[in-house]
């Protein structure tokens, strides 16, 4: 579903700000795998999200989405294969629109995006749906603003948004970092629902490895650029956090260093 060939991506090349933010990374991502994605500060998740998403251009290597090669296309021309949620629940969604008006806007993505028509009575259906999987209450809020949502609530509807069209890969940074525990816990379990519900190829960065472990068939580490551990099956299921410590400082000769990690 996805593929990415020996990726490498350096900011402000040739002055002194120059930073190797992907140094050569691989990943074979199958239909329907749910990967989470850990590592330090720096080590380039959000970079190689990034690189996904065609945000700028990568200075080498591949792209494949669903067996087209996007390593040329810009953004906005892979927009339509891509669901994303980011860390800040402000952002995604518009404020002073209703629920059902969100979501009925990311309902006609890639199709002319106008709500002259109105929503329909079997787009309504759909979104209570969508809804009530999130196990939320928002099913009986569809008119409200989503400006009086929490933040959780905010995050929840995003990530129905990011996925209302089947994208073909999910695309979550941190996506519950900036909710309090429980709400995140919240958030994550609603994610859970959604990808299981349409089988969503997904990646997820986060920073709590107890997260990253439970969540998921696939764990992938990354270290300085590249991608150093991959684990997955039954492996995976009998991980530990002490385990993926003790694999990282072995592969990468360092402490683990991220205190989010740590303290999750
Ligand atoms: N647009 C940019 N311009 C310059 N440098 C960047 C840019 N984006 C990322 N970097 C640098 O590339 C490196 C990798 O950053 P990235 O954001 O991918 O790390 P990360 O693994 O997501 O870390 P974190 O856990 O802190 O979010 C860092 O050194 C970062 O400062
Ligand atoms: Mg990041």
């Amino acid at each position: 579903m996805l593929e990415l060939k020996n990726i490498h991506k350096t900011f402000n090349p040739g002055t002194i700000n120059e930073k190797v933010a992907l140094n050569g990374v691989d990943l074979k991502v199958e239909e329907g795998d749910f990967i989470t994605v850990i590592g330090g500060n720096g080590a380039g998740k959000s970079t190689m999200l990034n690189a996904v998403a065609g945000v700028w251009p990568v200075d080498e290597g591949s792209i494949e989405i669903d067996g087209n090669d996007v390593t040329g296309l810009p953004d906005y021309k892979r927009a339509n294969l891509i669901g994303r949620v980011f860390q800040d629940p402000m952002t995604g969604t518009a404020a002073t629109m209703e629920i059902e008006e969100n979501l009925a806007l990311a309902y006609r993505r890639g199709k002319k995006r106008t709500l002259r028509w109105g929503i329909t009575h079997k787009e309504k259906q759909l979104f209570r749906e969508k809804l009530e999987i999130l196990q939320l209450g928002l099913e009986d809020r569809m008119t409200a603003k989503v400006g009086l949502l929490s933040g959780g609530q905010r995050q929840a509807l995003t990530l129905l948004m990011a996925t209302l069209v089947k994208p073909k890969i999910l695309l979550l940074d941190e996506h519950t970092a900036a909710l309090d525990p429980k709400t995140a816990e919240k958030v994550l379990t609603a994610t859970e629902k959604v990808v299981q519900k349409d089988n969503l190829t997904t990646l997820m960065i986060t920073h709590n490895m107890k997260d990253a472990i439970t969540h998921g068939n696939r764990l992938i580490m990354m270290n300085e650029g590249r991608v150093i551990l991959d684990i997955k099956g039954e492996e995976k299921k009998n991980l530990t956090v002490e385990d993926l410590l003790h694999q990282f400082s072995v592969t990468s000769g360092e402490e683990f260093a991220s205190d989010k990690a740590l303290l999750g």
